[in-house]
């Protein structure tokens, strides 16, 4: 088994039968079909940093975007291309001069033109005949090569246009001097023996590279891309996350990893910043993640039942496909319903720097808790941890709150300034908000600089009275979707509330860095 690979010999069977290739090309088009995701739109500094990220990643060819779309589109592509990646930056035109000249002044690497040859398309989106789009093809592709551009053509709708057709296109396009044909499964209409058949038969009559671009509309593009490279395409179309039009596009985490790891196929890809890539590309699309994504969602190398965790701590691969670092993952134990001991012990171990004696202790804690609650989550033994341990002291504390200051009245906007201390940097920060809570919590966030999210307040009064003692129990979330529980008592309700929040603060810092 190769290192830290530890997928099925059954896999093997497989790859003696085909002739795999030896490398397939990532050709990636997050900032262009990703950007089609509804509800995204990348700015430009974000279109540049990812562009950066995937070049750093070893993509070989990067879809910048649609530079006909707007003149805004046509200089990000142009300001791609400038930075000198090592990738190829390639923009997308219909088969229109128009549309080309704009791919031109971007001064891409490569042109990629698509024009639609299905009937449905044809008919009702065009309203063009097979001929009239053919020619349009050919002279498109001329076009683009008369110019000295590297020629990417597309049959868009080609899963859903007769054989023949196809054949036609790709070979006349072929001759005018295209450079790798694309085959879109452009509504995600195929699954896996279909898309392998289609591709054989083109491998046939074509000379040139095959790629293969497919949605998910059927959950199946990345299988269907998969065997579009067991049939011999050479180049796949890829999106960081699976973004895309509609249920999206593969995702190039999943295709990668399955090329590497089931079929020993090459790709340029360093694996170890999968995850760093998908986590840049969720922060800007802001589509969050679903956490059972495969290789880069935060359950992806998560363990929570008690028999998997064992098995785990004794040998990591006996529930684990391939290792968590080789994607930049990490191994997560989790706390459910199904925890047994040896997770509690291997979580508390992992956070916290306790010793034996103390660890048996929260163990117990939790055992008695697990008779009267059935779940069991991280934040119910990180509160047991705190009450073995006592609250954090003053002097553990990474975050500190060494001043506020607030203002409010009725005629006033509720305003608080902080002085808070990370590490040995001092912080002063002043904010406004709906009330002098908000206010002082805008003020801590802003300083503490990480994206830390409210999720709940909760405020409890103890005894009756206006001088009565009360609880804030609130609940924080990181970027990456950690939470943590800032508890607090005290008298007044403001200082309450910010000393919970610090405390909140205080554990996911703990916890997490
Ligand atoms: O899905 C599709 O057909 C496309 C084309 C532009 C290639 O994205
Ligand atoms: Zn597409």
């Amino acid at each position: 088994m190769e290192e830290g690979i530890f997928v099925s010999d059954f896999n093997k069977i497989i790859r003696d039968k085909y002739k795999l290739p030896e490398r397939v090309y990532i050709f990636d088009t997050t900032l262009r079909d990703g950007e089609q995701t509804p509800g995204v739109c990348f700015t430009y500094e974000e279109k540049l940093d990812i562009a950066r990220k995937l070049d750093e990643m070893g993509v070989d060819i990067i879809e910048g975007g649609f530079p006909i779309n707007s003149e805004e589109e046509e200089r990000t592509v142009r300001d791609m291309k400038k930075m000198g990646l090592r990738a190829k930056i390639c923009g997308l035109a219909r088969c229109t001069f128009e549309d080309i000249d704009a791919c031109i002044r971007a001064d891409v690497d490569r042109i990629h033109i698509f024009i639609a040859t299905s009937d449905i398309h044809l008919r009702y989106k065009l309203r063009m005949n097979e001929e009239e789009a053919l020619k349009q093809a050919i002279k498109c592709t001329e076009y683009v090569k008369a110019h000295g551009f590297e020629c990417e053509f597309s049959c868009e709708d080609a899963t859903r246009t007769p054989l023949e057709r196809l054949i036609k296109f790709y070979k006349s396009v072929e001759e005018c001097g295209a450079d790798i044909h694309n085959v879109p499964d452009t509504v995600g209409v195929m699954e896996p023996e279909a898309m392998f058949y289609l591709i054989s038969e083109l491998k046939k009559v074509l000379k040139k590279p095959i790629s293969v671009h497919c949605h998910n509309d059927f959950g199946l593009a990345v299988a269907n891309t998969v065997a579009g490279v067991k049939a011999g395409a050479e180049q796949v179309h890829t999106t960081i996350n699976g973004l895309g039009e509609r249920a999206g596009n593969a995702s190039m985490e999943q295709t990668v990893m399955i090329l590497t790891a089931m079929y020993k196929i090459k790709t340029g890809i360093k694996l170890r910043l999968l995850k760093e890539t998908s986590r840049l590309v969720e922060k800007y699309s802001m589509i969050k993640l679903m956490p059972n994504f495969p290789i880069v969602g935060d359950n992806a190398f998560a363990h929570e039942a008690g028999i998997h965790v064992h098995g785990v701590l004794a040998k990591a691969e006996s529930y684990e496909p391939i290792t968590p670092e080789m994607v930049g993952q990490k191994r997560r134990i989790v706390m459910g319903k199904h925890t047994g001991k040896h997770a509690v012990a291997a979580f508390v171990k992992e956070r916290f720097n306790l010793p034996d004696e103390k660890i048996k202790e929260v163990i117990e804690k939790v055992k008695k808790l697990a008779v009267h609650k059935k779940k069991i989550i991280e934040d119910d033994v990180i509160a047991i941890v705190d009450e073995v341990i006592g609250t954090i002291p003053e002097v553990e504390k990474i975050v500190k709150l060494d001043e506020v200051l607030i203002i409010t009245g009725n005629k006033i906007t509720p305003t608080a300034s902080v002085q808070i201390t990370i590490g040995d940097t001092k912080k002063i920060v002043a904010s406004t908000g709906i009330g002098p809570v908000d206010a002082a919590a805008k003020a801590i966030q802003n300083a503490i600089e990480e994206k830390i999210t409210l999720l709940n307040y909760k405020l409890e009064a103890i005894s009756g009275g206006t001088d009565s003692l009360c609880t804030v129990e609130v609940l924080l979330e990181d970027k990456q979707g950690r939470n943590a529980r800032g508890i607090a008592v005290g008298g007044d309700i403001v200082m309450t509330s910010i000393n919970a929040i610090m405390d909140g603060i205080n554990k996911i810092f703990r916890m997490y860095r």
